[in-house]
């Protein structure tokens, strides 16, 4: 049983957790880790809710073998198809051929589409409000679309209160020998790469989350199971708000964020000093941001947590310098809202980098964007000390 840890009675975990993937998704860098989560109930029938990734299937697969100490499987519930989970679906129905797999009808077509040996296994397509008893467990179905793909659903046993949330309420972050979100310093040891796992994976669809949160608060959840990350069992509320805030668009905190491109460090300088007037006249906590040396993905989850973004870059051949660029398109493609942008630009003879920010921006839902800008000529001198003050008594009062 060295790998499994009871979550209650009757459900344990059996997953396990990744340190060596240097990037999720081979997109966002990670090296808090990442665990992979499944579930295995221990009743009349034995069932198990995913499978987890490749990187721990050796381990994972031991884990269902010392769960079931020689009992056999009899459901394989797939809330969610993505390979992060579902990786080792023929393996399971290899290893256990009588098993029934469950899922909704698009995880089978998306089964089929990785899997083409899935067209012969058993299988229970189940839907919203469907249900599935184990003896003294029934799960209860939930339709979860794009929450973050088309098939997820999650399932709830009134039993425990359990609430099996596929990739919702998860985050990065390999778990360091605890199980319980109560057993860390959440808010110290995942928060930032809990957002930042909402931010990227979720944030684009905020109206999907919402619209389960919805059915959720119909149920009486006393846990929280999710695919990554601790499992919920105190302090829900707390995270539920910190759910309902970042897919309603609503920022943490009031604080300020300052993202900088800069060639030779002339821009960077600028962004230091607006940064340095933003605390002294506001009191309040303003972080830095060096847009080449940031993962893109770091400043999603900075963008998730704060109201005012101060976006300051020079002109590159006539555009946007690259990274900012990108940054911008990111934020678009997530959908960002709600936010305050002040932007500035630096350039030797031809600055045009806030306007194109502005037009970029402007394509943001409920988003304002300061008219006070600053422009700074190759470097920041003393003349243009009246106007860095200027935009930063702008931002402070935004
Ligand atoms: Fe963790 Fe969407 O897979």
């Amino acid at each position: 049983m060295k790998g499994i840890r009871k979550v209650t009675d009757g459900i344990y975990w059996i997953g396990g957790s990744d340190r060596r993937l240097e990037r999720f998704e081979n997109i966002f860098p990670i090296p808090e880790g990442v665990s992979y989560n499944s579930y295995f109930i221990d009743d009349e029938k034995t069932a198990v809710f995913d499978t987890a990734d490749i990187s721990v299937a050796d381990q994972y697969l031991e884990n269902l073998g010392e769960a079931l100490s020689g009992k056999k499987l009899d459901y394989l519930v797939v809330l969610h198809m993505e390979p992060d989970h579902c990786s080792q679906i023929a393996n399971v129905a290899a290893l256990f051929p009588e098993v029934t797999v469950v899922g909704s009808k698009q995880t089978f077509t998306f089964m089929e589409q990785f899997f083409p040996e899935a067209a012969g296994f058993k299988r229970l397509e189940v839907k919203e409000g469907d249900t599935l008893s184990t003896g003294k467990h029934t799960f209860k179905f939930v339709a979860a679309p794009m929450v973050h793909w088309p098939e997820v659903l999650f399932a709830y046993d009134e039993a425990s209160k359990a609430l099996l949330s596929a990739d919702a309420f998860g985050t990065f972050g390999a778990l360091d020998g605890g199980l319980f979100a109560d057993e860390y310093d959440f808010e110290k040891d995942f928060l930032p790469s809990a957002r930042r796992y909402y931010a990227n994976i979720v944030g684009k669809y905020g109206v999907q989350v919402q619209a389960v949160l919805k059915k959720a608060a119909g149920l009486d959840i006393g846990m929280i199971l999710p695919l990554h990350g601790p499992v919920w069992r105190k302090d829900l509320a707390w995270f539920l708000d910190k759910y309902n805030k970042w897919s309603t668009y609503e920022f943490e905190s009031d604080d300020a964020i300052v993202v900088y491109g800069s060639l030779y460090g002339h821009t960077a300088s600028a962004a230091e000093a607006v940064a340095a007037s933003l605390r002294s006249k506001s009191g309040g906590n303003v972080r830095v941001y060096d847009v080449s040396g940031t993962d893109v993905s770091y400043l999603i989850g900075e963008v998730w947590r704060c109201r005012k973004i101060v976006l300051i870059c020079p002109t590159y051949n006539n555009g946007i310098y690259t990274p900012m660029e990108n940054f911008l398109s990111d934020m678009a493609a997530l959908g960002v809202q709600n936010r305050v942008f002040a932007l500035g630009q630096n350039g030797t003879w031809a600055p045009v980098t806030v306007k194109l920010m502005t037009d970029k921006l402007s394509q943001l839902k409920n988003v304002t964007i300061l008219e006070e800008t600053l422009t700074i000529k190759s470097a920041l001198h003393a003349s243009d000390e009246n106007a860095l003050n200027i935009f930063a008594d702008a931002i402070v009062k935004a």
